[in-house]
Formats: structure tokens, sequence, C-alpha cells
């Protein structure tokens, strides 16, 4: 039995859910409930803030999470960074009321308020730079500081931006880019070591699948296979399949969807005839 720390809100909690029913767990609604068992008994669900997430993971509340590399860095956690996701990265960046007279990081003043939920990453960042700020902690909706007079910036996430420009703030500086991830306790690592393999190449092979399509054409000599093939781009070299009819032949292989229309074209000028593309589940390396 494995249990895996998920957010419980914000903007990266439907994104997990999306990428656990991809791989085939279907996540309960938590209620007012800690944990919630899922339809596959090896596997229990702890939903959690997510900047609390790395430090139940680190202490083995819970053996597995996932969180952004921002809460990571914020909490100096130590657990094991595992996969890369493909969905809910975002800037951490500086941002002051668009009327605010500091324009670039040349105008940044001792003792300046900078409204955050990021503390750390914030003050590491500015001690850097040689400015001493005040921070102001703040558990969420920091970028309403400015206006209520108790902060001159924020640090924050910033994703679309929407929230920054509804609230009247302008960048003046981005810090870091975060993605999400999935992380791991460096014990259970060992101890589990089967199910959270499993559970990696599982989420992995979703996210593949998500940016690969199943190619299939036909043609109908042995030359045109030739220049097909030629063309036809593989994960290591494609499937070439022999049809009822005398000469002709099916080329089958996955592509990266980003380079899909030009596949399809060099493909018709190549002689293929026939060319299905299809979504895909699961893409194991
Ligand atoms: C983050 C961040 C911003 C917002 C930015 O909050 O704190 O408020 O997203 O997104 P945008 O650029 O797309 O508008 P999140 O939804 O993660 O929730 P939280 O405030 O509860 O941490």
């Amino acid at each position: 039995m494995i249990k895996i720390a998920i957010p419980n809100k914000g903007r990266i909690s439907n994104g997990v859910k999306k990428l656990l029913e991809g791989i085939g767990i279907s996540v309960p609604e938590n209620g007012r409930k800690l944990y919630v068992s899922t339809d596959n008994p090896d596997i229990q669900i702890m939903y959690a803030r997510a900047a609390d997430i790395p430090r139940y993971v680190e202490s083995g509340a819970a053996d597995a999470g996932v969180t952004g590399e921002d809460m990571v860095w914020e909490s100096e956690a130590e657990v094991e960074k595992l996969l890369k996701l493909n969905f809910g990265s975002c800037r951490i960046s500086l941002a002051v009321p668009v009327d605010s007279p500091i324009k670039s990081p040349a105008d940044y003043k001792d003792g300046m308020r900078v409204a955050t939920k990021l503390s750390n990453i914030t003050r590491k960042h500015l001690s850097k730079m040689g400015v001493e700020c005040e921070i102001v902690p703040l558990a969420g909706a920091t970028e309403l500081a400015p206006q209520l007079g108790v902060a001159d910036m924020v640090a924050d996430q910033v994703s679309t931006g929407n929230t920054l420009g509804e609230n009247n703030l302008r960048v003046v500086e981005d810090i870091a880019e975060s993605s999400q991830y999935l992380i791991a306790n460096k014990k259970s690592m060992e101890e589990k070591e089967e199910e959270i393999d499993t559970l990696r190449v599982s989420m992995e092979s979703v996210i593949n699948a998500e940016v690969k399509r199943y190619i299939m054409a036909n043609v109908s000599s042995e030359e045109e296979l030739g220049r097909v093939v030629e063309v036809m781009p593989a994960m290591d070299s494609p499937t070439v399949l022999k049809l009822a009819k005398e000469g002709a032949y099916s080329v089958h292989s996955v592509v990266d969807k980003s380079t899909l229309i030009q596949t399809i074209r060099k493909l018709k000028r190549a002689g293929a005839k026939d060319i299905l593309v299809m979504n895909m589940s699961r893409v194991v390396d």
C-alpha cells in the first residue's frame, strides 16, 4: 500500500486528478477526510495543501506526492523528485502595482515590504541582490496586499497572469520557473521500490501518450514502401505489415503530436494512402 499526497485545491488540483484518472485511479471527493481509499486497494490518497506536501513526503506521512518544485524549494524538504509533470508549470515573479515607482530590480530598496507565501525563496533571491526586504508572510491571495496597504510588492506564482492583471499589478522580475513534480520519500523508495516505480512509470506513460500519436499509412508497392519508411519518424523503427493484397503494406509508427502535420504531408508525397491517426492512452519507453 502506498499513500500519495495531492493538493486539495488551487490551480493544479484538477490536473492531478486527471493524471491519476489517466493511470486508472479514480479519486473520490475528499469531504472532510484526510485519507481516502481509491478503487485500487494498493493506493490511498491523502489530501493536503500543496505547500505542506513536501514536508509530509519528507516525514513519511505520505510515500509520494504531487506538488510544485517551488513548494519543495520553499520548504527545503529532503525528498526525491521522480518525474516532471506536464501541467501546472508557472513562473515565480515579483510584481508591483501598475503605478509603482519600482520599474526594474535596480529600484529595489532595503525595507521594501513583500507579501508572499514563498518567504524563503523571496528572501534568498533579494538577499543575493543585496536587498534586505521585509517579508509579509501570507497564506494566499497575496495579490490583494498592495491594495490593502500592507505591502509594496508581491512575490507569487504566475501562470496565465490573470490574477495579477485583475489586481492591477505588473511583473518587475521573474525569479524562477517551477514545474509540478511527482516526489517521493527517500526511505519509501527503498522499502516500496516496486510500487513507487510502477507509479512513476504509469504517470510517465500517460504523459508520453499525450504528446504522441499512433499513425498508420498504407502503400501499394515495394517502391512506395521504401519511400514511406524513409520519411516515417519512429520511436525506434516503424512497423511494416503485409496486407492481403499482393505488394501492399501498412506502415505503423508513433510520432510527436507537434510534428504530425509535417509527417502527414511527407507521407502523402511519398505515396502513402489511407492515413489514420489515433490517440493512445499510454506509451511506455
Ligand atoms: C496561484 C498563485 C496566484 C495564481 C496565479 O494560486 O498564488 O494566485 O495561482 O495564477 P494565474 O497567473 O493563472 O492567474 P493557486 O491557485 O495555486 O492557489 P493558492 O493561492 O491557494 O495557493
